[in-house]
């Protein structure tokens, strides 16, 4: 089927791995305590804090938190930039960055227009994109197997 396994047991906290899913790269970040504390931080500059535009899309009901998850620590996303389909280069180190804002906590940046993302696939506002990244289809099968699609 269309359905992809993931094995998450050696991921590490502040790491992500990719496993493709429907030809489309799929992230898996393991969060630290840290970078889920900071998430709440970035409300004022998101351009849709809680992932309410075009949710049926891009944000299924269990991702539907502040988290944009089903365990706050991991974070599912489609690593394709909801403006022109770009792939976001990880951008995780805090702090003053080129092209970044000085506090920013971690998360993506798409090389195309410059659109910026936070550690739960939030877009920031004035940027190209129109939505957040895509959380897709997943469920835990254990602690360490997630099935995607
Ligand atoms: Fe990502 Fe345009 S494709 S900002």
């Amino acid at each position: 089927g269309a359905a992809v396994e993931a094995d998450i047991s050696g991921l590490k906290p502040g790491e992500k791995m990719t496993v493709a899913w429907r030809g489309k790269p799929v992230w898996i970040v393991r969060r630290t305590p840290e970078e889920l504390a900071g998430l709440s931080k970035n409300d004022p500059e998101l351009a849709d804090p809680k992932s309410e535009r075009h949710q049926d899309e891009f944000t299924p009901v269990y991702a539907r938190n502040e988290w944009r998850s089903i365990k706050p620590e991991i974070l599912v996303l489609v690593g394709i930039c909801t403006h022109l389909g770009c792939s976001p280069s990880d951008r995780f180190t805090p702090g003053p960055q080129p092209s970044l804002p000085e506090d920013w906590r971690g998360g993506w940046l798409c090389p195309c227009h410059g659109s910026t993302f936070d550690l739960a696939g939030r877009v920031f506002k004035n940027k190209p994109a129109p939505d957040n990244l895509e959380v897709p289809p997943y469920m835990f099968l254990s602690d360490s197997k997630l099935l995607i699609g």
